[in-house]
C-alpha cells in the first residue's frame, strides 16, 4: 500500500514509518521538522520537507503519487503551552488539519488515520475511560483534537472519506532494534523528564502532588509503547479497507502506573538515583487516567504486547544512555 505519513519524522510518526516499512508498505514522509528529525527516517524512505500550513507544499506531496491512505500525526502537543498560546495551536493543529483534509479531498485520498488523544475526554468521570465517555477537553490542545475529529465526521458524510481517530494515551518507549535515533524534542511528559534526571542533564524531578487517591498518592497514567501504537495504526488501516466504516478507538493498555512506580523502575534499570521534590498538585491533573482498550481489541483485534513498564523504561534508557 502507498502511505503518506504527515508528521512522520516525529517520535510516534517515525515508529509508525518503521513498522509500516517492516510490513512491506511503501511510505512517503511529509514533515516540517519543527520538532521531528530527518534522521529519524531511513534514507531509503521518500521525504518531503514542508508544512501543512502551506497548501502549495501539501499539493506537491499529494500530487507526487497516488496514496491509498494518509496518516496525519503533525501537530503541537504540549497541553500547558496550548493554554498560554492558543493561537499557535489553533494555527498548526486546526488550520493545518483543515488544510490537510482539503488536500485529501482534492487528491482523492479516501482513507485517513488521525492521531487523536485522550485529551479529548477531559477529566475522567469514570475509569477506565471508554469511547462513550463525554468529550469535554480541559485544555486547548484537547479541543484542537476534538475539532479535527468532528471535521472528519463531516468529511466522511459529505466527501466519502473513511477515517480512524486513534485516541492515544501516553506514548512511551522506543523501537527494540534501536532503529529510532533521537530523543523527543523538548518533552513535557514524565518519562523523558525522569530520564533526563537519570542521565544527569536535569537536577531533579518535580513531582506534582503526593496526595492523590492512588496507592502511593502520586498520579496514575496509562503508558502505551510506541511500537504498539504503530501496530494499532496498521490494524486500523486494515480495518478501513475491510469495512465501509469509520473507527474511533482508544489506544492504551487498560493499566496504569504511578509517578513513583516510574521513578523506581528507572532507578532499577539505570542504576542511577532519581532525585525528586514533591510540590503542589497542578490544577486540572486527575488522579487516574486509564484507557479501556476493549473496543480496539474487538474491532481491530489489537492488544498491546510491548507495553510492560520494564520494557518501556528499558528501551527509553537505551536511548538516553547512548
Ligand atoms: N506523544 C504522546 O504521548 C501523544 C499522545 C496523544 C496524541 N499524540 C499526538 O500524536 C501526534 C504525534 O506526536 P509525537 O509525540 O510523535 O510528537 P512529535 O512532535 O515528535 O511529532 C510531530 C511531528 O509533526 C511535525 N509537524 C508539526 N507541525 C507540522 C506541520 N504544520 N506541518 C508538517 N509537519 C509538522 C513535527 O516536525 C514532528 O515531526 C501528535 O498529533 C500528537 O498530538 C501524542
Amino acid at each position: 500500500m502507498k502511505i503518506l505519513v504527515v508528521g512522520g519524522a516525529g517520535y510516534i510518526g517515525s515508529h509508525f514509518v518503521l513498522e509500516a516499512s517492516r510490513a512491506g508498505h511503501n511510505v512517503v514522509v511529509f514533515d516540517d521538522l519543527s520538532s521531528g528529525f530527518k534522521n529519524n527516517i531511513d534514507t531509503e524512505i521518500d521525504f518531503f520537507e514542508g508544512s501543512t500550513l502551506s497548501n502549495k507544499n501539501l499539493s506537491e506531496v499529494m500530487s507526487s503519487s497516488s496514496f491509498d491512505v494518509a496518516v496525519y500525526l503533525a501537530a503541537y502537543k504540549a497541553a500547558g503551552e496550548s493554554m498560554s498560546d492558543p493561537v499557535k495551536y489553533a494555527s498548526n493543529n486546526i488550520i493545518g488539519g483543515l488544510n490537510f483534509l482539503k488536500a485529501c479531498v482534492e487528491y482523492s485520498v479516501k482513507k485517513v488515520i488521525f492521531s487523536s488523544s485522550a485529551a479529548v475526554y477531559g477529566n475522567p468521570l469514570y475509569s477506565p475511560i471508554d469511547e462513550l465517555h463525554s468529550l469535554s477537553p480541559i485544555n486547548f490542545y484537547g479541543y484542537t483534537k476534538k475539532v479535527i475529529e468532528e471535521n472528519l465526521k463531516w468529511y466522511s458524510n459529505l466527501k466519502n472519506i473513511r477515517y480512524a481517530s486513534l485516541r492515544y494515551f501516553n506514548a512511551a518507549g522506543y523501537d527494540s532494534d534501536k532503529k529510532s535515533l533521537n530523543k523527543e524534542n523538548n518533552p513535557q511528559n514524565l518519562i523523558p523528564l525522569v530520564m533526563e534526571v537519570a542521565e544527569g542533564s536535569r537536577e531533579l524531578l518535580q513531582v506534582y502532588g503526593n496526595d492523590y487517591s492512588t496507592l502511593d498518592g502520586t498520579g496514575v497514567r496509562d503508558y502505551i509503547h510506541v511500537t504498539d501504537l504503530a501496530q494499532g495504526h496498521l490494524a486500523s488501516i486494515d480495518y478501513l479497507f475491510q469495512n465501509d466504516n469509520n473507527l474511533t478507538i482508544n489506544l492504551g493498555t487498560g493499566r496504569g502506573h504511578s509517578v513513583f512506580e516510574i521513578i523506581k523502575m528507572t532507578e532499577a534499570i539505570s542504576n542511577r538515583k532519581i532525585n525528586f521534590k514533591v510540590s503542589k498538585r497542578r490544577a486540572g491533573d486527575p488522579d487516574v487516567v486509564i484507557a479501556s482498550s476493549e473496543k480496539a481489541k474487538q474491532l481491530i483485534n489489537w492488544s498491546p504486547s510491548n507495553s510492560d513498564l520494564s520494557n518501556i523504561i528499558d528501551s527509553t534508557w537505551e536511548i538516553y544512555n547512548r
